[in-house]
């Protein structure tokens, strides 16, 4: 597979199949990512794998904690423009509401999106979960680099017939992450991965959210004049 391809075919999958994914297919999805650029080259990924008795106590957890009081489960960072303003509000929603048109989710029903938001925690039925961790006194450079790492992994997926869906839904629930991974205090969880094989037969699979086409967010300098 191309990198085109491997563009245009990723996107965010939210039902997998049960069938595993052999440890030696994520070592070497890893591998290929670990390619990605760093600044100085410093590399400031740190990797936790999930499958089996581990993940599923994870998940249980999760879960259990997510249907409850989630007073005490906040993200370690923020993530998007407090308040919320457009442009950016709109694309939000946009998402939001596309993906719950799909699903028959109407507007205002708290107990079927709930449900939906959920399915986050058991990794959209993927057998393979990532949690991705950043020491705490890392800036916002690494933090670019991570993104790059990140989306390095999910590209690479695609070679191996693999889907993804990175999810932050994870960083809420950090401190019982952390206890299941065994990460040091050191480290803060930026968000998780469901891996695996994407089901073709759920509708989910079909949401592809609109982008904005590249004239939008890009100005051209230096080129001459338009023909
Ligand atoms: C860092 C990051 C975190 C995300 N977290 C979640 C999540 O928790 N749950 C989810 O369903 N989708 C999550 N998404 C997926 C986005 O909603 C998705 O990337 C966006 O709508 C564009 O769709 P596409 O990935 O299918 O192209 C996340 C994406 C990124 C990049």
């Amino acid at each position: 597979m191309d990198v085109a391809e491997a563009l245009r075919t990723r996107s965010s999958k939210r039902a997998f199949t049960s069938q595993p994914v052999p440890r030696e297919t994520i070592e070497h999805l890893l591998e290929l990512a670990g390619l990605a650029p760093s600044g100085s080259n410093i590399q400031p990924w740190h990797v936790y794998v999930v499958a089996g008795a581990v993940r599923d106590a994870l998940c249980a957890e999760v879960t259990q904690a997510a249907s409850g009081d989630r007073s005490a489960h906040r993200r370690e960072y923020d993530y998007y423009p407090d308040p919320w303003r457009e442009p950016y509000l709109s694309r939000r929603r946009a998402c939001g509401w596309g993906l719950y048109s799909l699903l028959g989710i109407r507007k205002g029903d708290r107990e079927a999106s709930l449900r939906q938001e959920l399915r986050n925690f058991s990794f959209f039925g993927a057998p393979v979960g990532l949690f991705f961790y950043i020491e705490r006194d890392m800036q916002p450079g690494s933090w670019l680099d991570y993104g790059m790492f990140v989306q390095s992994i999910m590209l690479a997926a695609r070679d191996f017939g693999l889907h993804t869906c990175p999810q932050a839904a994870w960083a809420h629930f950090h401190a019982i992450v952390t206890r299941h991974v065994g990460a040091p205090p050191e480290q803060m969880l930026l968000c998780g991965m469901a891996l695996g094989h994407a089901d073709e037969r759920n509708p989910v699979n079909t949401y592809r959210p609109a982008r904005m086409a590249a004239a939008e967010y890009t100005r051209f300098l230096g080129f001459g004049d338009p023909a």
